[in-house]
């Protein structure tokens, strides 16, 4: 992953462990309305891919643990990872995409609801994703994916030579030729591998997107309330489809890009869709950036003027994140896909210990605040949750106090330690196991391994029944953690 060039080590802070009866009169512990549903407390598990489905993208008996795990902490909410709802192969990513998925995801949330005897709301986020290829060999890129054009021909000046000729030059030029002759998207296939874009409008089903996103995720929200799920998290954050349509960069000129009121027309309409299929009173929300950190990306003003639109429009929650975008991502090894988490905005994302003068705690708390002043400005009540950094009872409650947000998500800590709000609440916040931002776990993600921290991870690893890594090295959920008598 990129980092600041400044590496600057930060260290992460316990903070204020508060005692149980303050942690009990606090904000972090108090009530939170999100549309028809009450949150017990004010902290949240937002999505984390945790590499825990098959090849089916069905609901496995470690994401059942995986999940279980998290519940016994009792946060206020969980969100469950990024569910695909395309029915195609994804690869190991959980899926949403047809009726046979919610007798699993029924399991699921039994699951979270028993483990956290009823304390913990749990929705799922879902998404949509476009088609990225594997960095190819240069090899097969020229005899096999290349489609020879009258531009290679004009740039070779070899008009009326044989495809394989030209075919065979190109695999002989050195890299510093090769540039001028392919052009901008080949260039990126042959050194990134092929990505789709929502602004290739020459491609059928891209140029289709706005008719056909509504109904995919209208039939996955649908899915989801059958299942048994409190709510929705349209995923409209990172580098993902419907945070390429948002995106400043998006320039498609059917009226879905180039101004902010077409950048937000297929997300509303998707909102939309949506809500037909649910009806007014199950919770949809989304995720979305308050910052793309990429150049000439969102910038806040942008983004706060899309909070108001998603508030207006009705949505329950507005939850933010930033970066984790391709655009900066770095080049992959030859048979691996670019990863949007590896450049400048990836860091913004999950930033790491080693970091500028800012840090890497707390990132996205100004941005996020400037949204949710903009939605308060507006007259809209719309609660809003803010995740990057937070590790502590004191920064979670002076987010709180501050008004920047309504509903703290800690995703990496909680990872780190899915009992930390318990132990807060309860006044044993000495023995919270804090994140070191080490960004191990996001390693483990990058390849598609299964995630897990380096805090607990080959701890008691020859306990009773605990399941092991593909590898049998490491333990796949937290060790247990027991709250002491009365
Ligand atoms: C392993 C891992 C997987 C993640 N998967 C998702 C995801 O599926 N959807 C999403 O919106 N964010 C995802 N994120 C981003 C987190 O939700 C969160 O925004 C980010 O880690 C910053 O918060 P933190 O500092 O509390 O960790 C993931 C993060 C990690 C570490
Ligand atoms: S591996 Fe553990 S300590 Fe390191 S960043 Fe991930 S959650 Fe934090």
């Amino acid at each position: 992953m990129w980092k600041p060039p400044q590496r600057i080590k930060f260290h992460p802070n316990p903070g204020r462990v508060p005692s149980a009866e303050e942690a009990g009169a606090s904000r972090l512990f108090s009530t939170a309305r999100i549309g028809a549903l009450e949150l017990e407390q004010r902290t949240w598990v937002p999505a984390m891919v945790p590499w825990r489905s098959n090849e089916d993208g069905v609901v496995t008996a470690d994401v059942l643990q995986w999940y279980e795990r998290f519940a016994r902490g009792r946060p206020g909410a969980i969100v469950i990872e990024a569910t695909g709802i395309r029915d195609i192969p994804s690869g190991p990513l959980l899926r949403i995409s047809h009726d046979r998925y919610i007798a699993g995801l029924r399991e699921l949330v039994e699951t979270i609801r028993r483990a956290s005897e009823g304390h913990t709301r749990v929705f799922i986020q879902i998404i949509d994703f476009l088609s990225i290829r594997r960095r190819p060999e240069a090899e097969k890129f020229f005899q096999r994916f290349l489609r020879i054009t009258e531009h290679h021909r004009t740039r070779l000046n070899a008009a009326d030579w044989p495809e394989q000729a030209i075919r065979d030059r190109l695999a002989a030029l050195p890299e510093a030729e090769l540039e001028s002759v392919l052009d901008a998207r080949e260039w990126e296939a042959l050194q990134f591998g092929a990505r789709e874009r929502v602004t290739d409008m020459a491609l059928p089903h891209i140029r289709a997107l706005p008719q056909t996103l509504p109904t995919l995720f209208s039939d996955a929200a649908r899915r989801a309330q059958g299942a048994g799920f409190d709510g929705v998290e349209l995923h409209y954050a990172h580098a993902y489809t419907m945070a390429s349509f948002l995106s400043a960069i998006n320039n498609r000129a059917d009226g879905y890009g180039g101004s902010r009121e077409n950048r937000v027309r297929l997300p509303l309409e998707v909102y939309q869709a949506v809500r037909q299929a649910v009806g007014p009173h199950y919770v949809v929300g989304c995720r979305y950036l308050a910052e793309e950190c990429i150049e000439g990306g969102n910038t806040v003003e942008d983004a706060s003027w899309f909070g108001v639109e998603f508030a207006r429009a009705g949505m329950d929650f507005i939850s933010t994140s930033r970066g984790g975008k391709f655009d900066d991502a770095k080049q992959p090894g030859v048979g691996s896909s670019a990863y949007p988490y590896t450049g400048r905005s990836g860091y913004e994302c999950m930033p790491q210990y080693l970091s500028d003068e800012f840090g890497p705690f707390g990132r996205n708390i100004a941005p996020t605040a400037a949204i949710r002043h903009a939605i308060r400005d507006a007259g809209l009540p719309t609660p809003v949750v803010c995740t990057g950094g937070v590790h502590n009872f004191d920064m979670a409650e002076a987010m709180l106090e501050r008004n920047d947000c309504d509903i703290v998500g800690t995703a990496r800590q909680s990872l780190a330690d899915p009992d930390w709000t318990l132990k807060t609440l309860l006044g044993l916040g000495h023995e919270v196991r804090l994140c070191e931002y080490t960004n191990y776990c996001e390693g483990l993600d990058q390849k598609h391994k299964q995630v897990t921290c380096q805090l607990w991870d080959r701890q008691q690893t020859d306990e009773p029944g605990i399941r092991l890594s593909s590898d049998g090295k490491r333990r796949l959920t937290a060790p247990p953690w027991t709250p002491p008598a009365g």
